[in-house]
């Protein structure tokens, strides 16, 4: 009997290892959170990377194209706010495609500046 009682515990713990690892949804689909727009959308974390790689290079410094200024918080607000920033992104009628001259931003970045616009466009 308390044999029985051993090899029936030891066959439920190994499944139940077994299933902690097989349930993980990560492991099984890599690319499941691949565009995290949950986690806390920061303007100096997430947005600012994205400007830096896409837009600063010409919206940047003291003559910036277009007199479209942006790299600092105030500068990149007004955009956000005025819905320029938005239009231009998306390549809505009406607005400049940008980045000019390149491909549109990724769907998931383009979705991560939605989400911190639509929050506001708070300086974090
Ligand atoms: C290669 C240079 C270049 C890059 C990179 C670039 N822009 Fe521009 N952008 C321009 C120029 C030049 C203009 C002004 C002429 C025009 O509107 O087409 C402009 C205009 C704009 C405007 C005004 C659009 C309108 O319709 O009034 C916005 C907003 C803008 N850019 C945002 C961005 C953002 C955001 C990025 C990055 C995702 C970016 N730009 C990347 C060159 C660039």
């Amino acid at each position: 009997m308390k044999k029985i009682l051993l090899i029936t515990g030891t066959i439920i713990l190994i499944f139940s290892f077994g299933s902690c690892y097989y349930d993980k949804a990560e492991l099984l689909y890599p690319n499941i959170n691949s565009c995290d727009t949950v986690t806390s959308i920061t303007y100096t974390k997430v947005i600012v990377p994205i400007f830096q790689q896409n837009c600063y290079s010409c919206h940047g410094g003291n003559s910036p194209s277009g007199v479209i200024a942006m790299g600092t918080y105030a500068n990149d607000k007004v955009l956000a706010t005025n819905g320029k920033l938005m239009g231009s992104i998306n390549h809505t009628a009406g607005f400049s495609a940008m980045p000019q001259g390149a491909a549109k931003l990724s769907d998931c970045n383009i979705a991560k500046i939605r989400k911190w616009v639509q929050a506001g466009s708070p300086n974090n």
